[in-house]
């Protein structure tokens, strides 16, 4: 739970600009699209890089180390952010917040993911993503009770509270014992495993099994060998599928869409409660399933879901002008809950994960940042243009478009992505390394694909 702070920062950081920007516009006076767009997607390009350099930095300071000096860079960024005089000041501050965001999406899960027990790893790692949904709400009640005050260097200055209970308190955690054991600091690994799992044999097995697939030391040209392709490509489609699925257009733009539905202002910033709340409830459903009944099928159940959302909101716009009736307004509003429902049970908590599951130790922290670095990157871009594409083609053709998206990211998933619940993550290297396309699948055999 300590290190899922990472994930609060993440979610409370990308999410708090909603309702800052406005007022922030206001006050610098750079209110137009493309300064808001540079305002607000600075962190995200911030982010691909932080989620970039965490890829080595993890491997060579180890996990615990680079989430305090993350933690240090969230304090810098967060505190330049909320003093700053001017708007370009901001922007050089959000990406320094955006490199901590970067760092901590890809470092929290990876340090949780080696550190808990198989049974229970699907439920740790997607406290981080609990957290993420947990900060996202967060932020939007603070921009609901905030934003008549227009106190906006508040709302970013509030982030350095839990920055410092990262930092502070990763201090007394363990370091993760995989990577300890490929330090070659086994006695050190042995006694943390002694206090995290439930079985002294277990720590032997894990320590052998760690040190088996550890042996091959081969730097990073090993991710592109073809051991480690066939993970690799379901790590970079599944980070592409997260985002060019369209969830963060209803993330960050749940207001504006809510508003052009027919609500007013403040029922709109509602309405995005709401689906906030969605968020986070769907999430705690998720974490509760994910070990019993499996990875894939919660990923693929809810990506079906997603798919119905989107149709019916594409079909709810059909033939509306600007004022959209009360009937066709309600539809749009249960099919977006659906969508986001959908999302937070499958690709929200699967995506980051199944990154913390494939790869293999030795590239594990270079090819989760690879992930990373993708995942921010298309977020980056959707975010960017999906305005000026709703406005091109209209809301049905966007929707009916990010429908067909989501189909064909069903269609992939279903053919690559494998089952990892219950078991180790050095069972799960083998196996992925064993056939170069063999998969275990959800009943525990190896298929070839
Ligand atoms: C995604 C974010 C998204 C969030 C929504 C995360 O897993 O990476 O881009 O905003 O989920 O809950």
């Amino acid at each position: 739970m300590l290190a899922g702070i990472g994930g609060l920062l993440f979610g409370y950081d990308t999410g708090v600009i909603g309702g800052a920007l406005p007022l922030i516009a206001t006050d610098f006076d750079w209110d137009t699209p493309f300064r808001k767009g540079v305002i607000t997607s600075s962190l995200l390009l911030g982010a691909a890089v932080g989620a970039f350099l965490a890829g080595r930095l993890s491997d060579r300071l180890g996990r615990k180390r680079l989430i305090i000096l993350t933690a240090a860079v969230f304090v810098v960024g967060i505190v330049g952010a909320a003093l700053s005089p001017s708007a370009p000041v901001l922007v050089f501050f959000r990406v320094i917040i955006g490199l901590g965001v970067g760092s901590a999406s890809v470092t929290v899960p990876l340090y949780i993911g080696e550190l808990a027990p198989p049974s229970a790893r699907g439920a740790l790692v997607s406290l981080n993503q609990l957290a993420i949904t947990l900060g996202i709400l967060s932020s939007q009640l603070i921009a609901y009770f905030l934003t008549t005050t227009g106190q906006w260097r508040l709302m970013i200055a509030i982030a350095v509270i839990p920055s410092l209970v990262l930092g502070l308190g990763m201090l007394r955690q363990p370091e993760s014992p995989a990577w300890l054991v490929e330090q070659e600091r086994e006695d050190e690994a042995r006694e943390i495993l002694g206090r995290v799992r439930d079985r002294p044999e277990d720590v032997d097995a894990e320590v052998a099994e760690v040190q088996t697939v550890a042996r091959e030391r081969e730097g990073v040209s090993a991710l592109f060998g073809p051991g480690v392709r066939p993970a690799l490509i379901i790590g970079i489609g599944l980070a592409i599928i997260q985002q060019i699925t369209g969830i963060n257009t209803v993330i960050y733009y749940a207001p504006t869409l809510l508003e052009s539905a027919g609500l007013g202002e403040h029922a709109a910033i509602g309405g995005t409660v709401v689906v906030g709340l969605i968020n986070v409830l769907l999430t705690i459903v998720a974490i509760n399933l994910l070990d019993r009944v499996g990875r894939r099928s919660l990923l693929l159940g809810g990506t079906i879901g997603m798919i119905v959302g989107l149709l019916v909101l594409a079909m709810s716009f059909i033939g509306q002008g600007d004022s959209i009736d009360h009937l066709h307004a309600g539809v749009a509003i249960a099919a977006l809950c659906v969508y986001v429902g959908s999302f937070a049970i499958g690709l929200g908590p699967g995506f980051w994960l199944l990154i913390s599951e494939i790869y293999p130790l030795r590239v594990r922290g270079s090819a989760m940042s690879l992930a990373g670095v993708t995942n921010w990157l298309v977020n980056f871009l959707v975010a960017i243009s999906y305005l000026s594409i709703l406005a091109a083609v209209g809301r049905p053709a966007t929707f009916f478009g990010l429908a067909a998206i989501t189909f064909l990211s069903f269609l992939f998933m279903s053919a690559r992505v494998p089952e990892t619940k219950g078991r180790s993550l050095s069972e799960i290297e083998m196996d992925l390394r064993g056939g170069e396309a063999g998969f275990t699948t959800s009943h525990g055999q190896v298929t070839s694909r």
